[in-house]
């Protein structure tokens, strides 16, 4: 394993906070505004892991650098050091959603929690940016409840070419001029498959709509404490995806039939029977 560096751009590098497949998340301090921050850091080795993965990251930071809401993360900065870039967020203190999920019995306070990543979401899409990677392991929820959605490594967007071209970020002041809409999208699969929209998974295609899904299937598993569609191979899953969830809750008591039949809507297999918007979907859950 790879010792983690003292100091990372004018940030003092503190402790690990994750070692993910490809990046590291640090505590870091910030000496020019005093201030503990979490850094984000691709490295070297990262980087030759998949040539991509640096302008992917940039993109992160320019998708999040476009947002600015109290249910998504914030974006501080971002540079080049040491042979690799990082971005630097808010320090967030609490846990992930999974981590949340995991550590008690489903709870009606999942849905609040749900609420709040819905609309940091939706915040999103209107934005421009569709997430493309929503999951518990990418939602944390602060002490004082605050729930706030991370990493939009994966995102694709179109708003900041239309935002101009002011420097976003300290470091990469070329990092938005790109047009994002120009920027190619293979038809990769990327995420992880239970979460997944069907249309992510056969033909890389991606929209607010695939987000919509991930989000209910985040959501179900945190009211019903497991997942619609499970499966060891993409096949099984996608099978289970295409005959739908059962016409009623496995545990009724924890939604209401409203609140089930909008989750089922997000669920379907067809991105043109969902909802026209996760807005729309959040009207349904949370009525009043
Ligand atoms: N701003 C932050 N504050 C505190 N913890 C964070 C922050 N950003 C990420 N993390 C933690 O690091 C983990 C990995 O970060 P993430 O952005 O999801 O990268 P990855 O691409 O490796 O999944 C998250 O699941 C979370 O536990
Ligand atoms: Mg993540």
């Amino acid at each position: 394993m790879v010792e983690a560096p003292t100091q990372i751009g004018r940030y003092e590098i503190r402790r690990v906070i994750a070692r993910g497949g490809n990046s590291s998340v640090y505590a870091a301090w910030d000496p020019k505004h005093d201030r503990e921050v979490a850094l984000k850091f691709l490295s070297p080795e990262d980087i030759g892991q998949g040539l991509s993965n640096v302008p992917r990251f940039k993109r992160e930071a320019r998708a999040l650098a476009n947002l600015d809401h109290p249910n998504v993360i914030t974006l501080l900065g971002g540079g080049e050091a040491l042979g690799g870039a990082y971005i630097v967020m808010e320090l967030l203190r609490g846990k992930t959603l999974r981590e949340w999920l995991a550590a008690r019995p489903v709870s009606t306070r999942a849905l609040e929690v749900m609420r709040q990543a819905g609309v940091g979401l939706a915040a999103a899409h209107d934005a421009g940016m569709v997430h493309r990677d929503f999951k518990p392991d990418n939602v944390m929820i602060e002490p004082d409840g605050r729930v706030c959605v991370l990493d939009f490594g994966l995102a694709k967007g179109g708003a900041a070419s239309a935002k101009g071209n002011e420097p976003i970020v300290d470091g990469w002041s070329s990092v938005n001029r790109t047009p994002l809409s120009r920027l190619t999208e293979p038809g990769s699969v990327l995420g992880t498959i239970e979460y997944m929209a069907p249309e992510q998974h056969l033909a890389g295609l991606v929209d607010a709509r695939s987000d919509q899904f991930s989000y209910c299937v985040t959501t179900y598993e945190a009211v019903f404490g497991a997942r619609p569609f499970e499966g060891h191979d993409v096949g099984t899953i996608l099978r289970a995806m295409g005959q739908g969830v059962s016409s009623r809750p496995p545990r009724p008591a924890a939604i209401d039939a409203r609140g089930y039949r909008a989750l089922a809507r997000g669920l379907s297999i067809d991105p043109a029977a969902r909802w026209p918007s996760v807005t729309a979907l959040l009207g349904e859950l949370f009525p009043g």
